[in-house]
């Protein structure tokens, strides 16, 4: 732990967003049957689904998109904005969280609240997060990309182990109350994966709402949509010079920064981690 991180349950949390306040008042919160809660392991695709859902959900109005910053518009769960912004958000709510199942409040059982977990290859994962460590002020310095490989490996990094947080929901007992989707599905055809997301969600958009969604989810025009791309936030917050927030948007970017000592690390680690699960994954 740090001065800019916080121990909850085992895991460690960013202060900047998260208090005791805020991980209580979660913990009490009600979920209704027609919420829908993203989950997603930190630079799964958070911010995509944060614009795709509110879009999905209200049959391709841009109003929300382009006038609430995505924090408000699919807010934290367990975020310190939340007790403030939950009641000026109209159903079908979306929230979004970033925590294992286990943490979730007793509401999430009881309700018919839906779930859209999305995954990405781990490697990509990684990559994405040691730039976000380099230009986010209020997280630590990554150190080397080999130590930050280290750190990740061992889930000694926000919202703990990868292989934790996967394992955790795919073993979750919500049965068709939840989805799976992967940031590499979406990223080859994202027009299937919002029929997916649709269908799951149970709308029923037409081709012409699914394309306009398309096409304003697409990494450049979520690029350029200020309630997107974090342009909001002050330099000493987030500092773009040394890395966008929205840095690159492909999948398979980790092909750039491993070394073969390091895919073969990586790979075993993270094998070795899953052995004896059900689930497969589409990754080696
Ligand atoms: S966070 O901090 O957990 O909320 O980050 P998260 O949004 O989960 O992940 C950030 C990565 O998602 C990429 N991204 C996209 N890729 C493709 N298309 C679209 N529209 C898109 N929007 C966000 C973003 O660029 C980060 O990945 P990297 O690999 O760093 O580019």
């Amino acid at each position: 732990s740090s001065e800019m991180y916080m121990l909850y349950g085992g895991i460690l949390l960013p202060r900047e967003t998260h208090s005791s306040e805020s991980l209580e008042f979660a913990q009490g919160f009600s979920f209704k049957d027609d919420d829908v809660l993203l989950v997603t392991y930190p630079k799964s695709g958070t911010v995509w689904m944060q614009e795709i859902l509110p879009l999905v959900l209200n049959g391709g109005d841009l109003t929300s998109i382009l006038t609430i910053p995505n924090w408000d518009r699919v807010p934290w769960l367990q975020g310190k904005r939340f007790a403030v912004i939950v009641d000026q958000l109209t159903s079908p709510r979306a929230l979004v969280t970033h925590f294992p199942y286990n943490f979730m409040p007793p509401s999430l059982h009881t309700s018919k609240a839906k779930v859209i977990y999305v995954m990405r290859n781990p490697k990509d994962v990684m990559v994405s997060s040691y730039y976000f460590h380099q230009m986010a002020a209020f997280v630590e310095d990554p150190g080397t990309f080999d130590e930050f490989m280290d750190k990740f490996l061992e889930g000694r990094v926000l919202f703990g182990k990868w292989t934790d947080h996967l394992k955790s929901w795919k073993q979750s007992k919500l049965g068709d109350r939840i989805m799976y989707i992967t940031y590499e599905e979406m990223f080859k055809d994202l027009p299937e994966g919002l029929r997916n997301i649709s269908d799951f969600l149970g709308r029923n958009l037409s081709e012409e709402t699914i394309q306009k969604i398309t096409e304003h989810c697409s990494f450049n025009s979520m690029k350029a949509n200020n309630m997107s791309n974090f342009s909001l936030l002050p330099k000493t917050l987030m500092d773009f010079d040394k890395s966008p927030f929205l840095r690159k948007g492909v999948a398979g970017d980790w092909k750039k920064h491993f070394s073969s000592e390091q895919l073969a690390r990586f790979t075993s680690v993270i094998r070795k981690e899953l052995e004896g699960e059900s689930f497969s994954l589409p990754w080696s």
